[in-house]
């Protein structure tokens, strides 16, 4: 690397008029780059906020057709669906995750008859619909059964493909799910949904917020998910977490929380350089919202910032709570 010599180089130089910095430039956020994840649940004209995430609602399907109508009109490209069951529904082999008549898949089928250009991702895993919370079946012993789940994981995603979904995305960790999951969706002729996957899922406590808002956290009590979900402490798993998904057959795949996995993101864009998703997850938007809320930070600088970073880091799309907020600035700003 050519570096130059201080006084003939004077990196400031670059930094002292607005137009140039926004020549050299690296890296740009833009509102084509974001993913509203939102929580639905039965009923109708319900909007109930979720404590831990202020701003942040869980909503009957004619809310969520509205707030559809707000992203589209933002030019927001996608949105996440996070479904919220209700107790009697859940079950020890989640069979709710799979009924064709069930809350997913009717309000896919409404938001792609409505708005067919909004891409819609569903979430595959089963901890929403588990009466435990877990993300799959559990043996006497409280362990996940691996090849069990991915059988049922297979029929969410089916389920969730002749709805209409445009991307899966299994966020469970089990192994060999995206094989399993690309097969039968190839079997069954949607060859072309894609399949984003929760590649690099780290047993993280910045899920909690998450975990209330889905009501999943009363049902898993003090269970934790490392038995699945990754090491916080590890990267060269990581890696071989990716390297699988893809031979799989993933077409996009996620690191996931964000900011403070920024490293494991850049170093899979680096290596794979394909489509790589970040999650800016509960507990990061519950951080920053709480600081923005004692004044203790400034909120439109610092939503917009938290999001580049991610860019920076090799991040092609991001999951936020905070995409409807980062689109009116971006749009703003043009
Ligand atoms: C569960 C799932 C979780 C999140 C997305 N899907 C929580 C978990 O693994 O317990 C977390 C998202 C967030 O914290 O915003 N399959």
């Amino acid at each position: 690397m050519i570096v130059g010599h201080f006084p003939e180089s004077r990196l400031r130089r670059l930094r002292r008029t607005k137009f140039a910095r926004d020549l050299v430039q690296e890296t740009a956020l833009s509102v084509k780059d974001l993913i509203y994840p939102v929580f639905v649940l039965e009923g109708k004209n319900i909007s109930a906020p979720v404590a831990s995430m202020p701003g942040i609602f869980r909503g009957s399907s004619d809310k969520l057709l509205h707030t559809c109508e707000e992203l589209v009109a933002l030019g927001i490209p996608a949105i996440a669906l996070f479904p919220v069951i209700s107790d009697e529904k859940k079950g020890l082999y989640a069979h709710e995750a799979y009924n064709p008549d069930g809350l997913i898949p009717r309000v896919v089928s409404e938001l792609k008859n409505r708005f067919p250009d909004l891409g819609v991702i569903t979430d595959v895993a089963l901890d929403p619909y588990t009466s435990h919370g877990q993300d799959g079946i559990v043996d006497e012993n409280g362990y996940i059964l691996n090849d069990e789940t991915t059988e049922i994981l297979k029929k969410q995603a089916l389920c969730h493909a002749e709805a209409g979904a445009d991307i899966v995305a299994p966020s469970d960790m089990m192994d060999g799910r995206i094989g399993a999951i690309r097969e039968i969706l190839d079997k069954h002729s949607h060859h072309l949904v894609l399949i984003l996957s929760y590649a690099a899922k780290y047993a993280s406590h910045f899920y909690g917020p998450f975990r209330d808002a889905v009501g999943s956290a009363k049902s898993l009590g003090k269970g934790g998910k490392e038995t699945y979900q990754m090491d916080p402490a590890n990267v060269a798993e990581a890696l071989r977490e990716v390297a699988m998904d893809i031979e799989e057959g993933a077409d996009i795949v996620m690191v996931k929380p964000g900011i403070f996995y920024a490293d494991i993101l850049s170093r899979v864009k680096q290596q794979f350089s394909l489509p790589t998703f970040a999650y800016q997850v509960s507990g990061e938007y519950a951080m920053l919202k709480s600081a923005f809320k004692a004044g203790f930070l400034s909120e439109d600088a610092c939503i917009l910032e938290s999001l580049l970073c991610l860019k920076r880091a090799g991040a092609n799309a991001i999951l936020t709570y905070f995409a409807m907020d980062a689109a009116r600035l971006l749009n703003q700003k043009k």
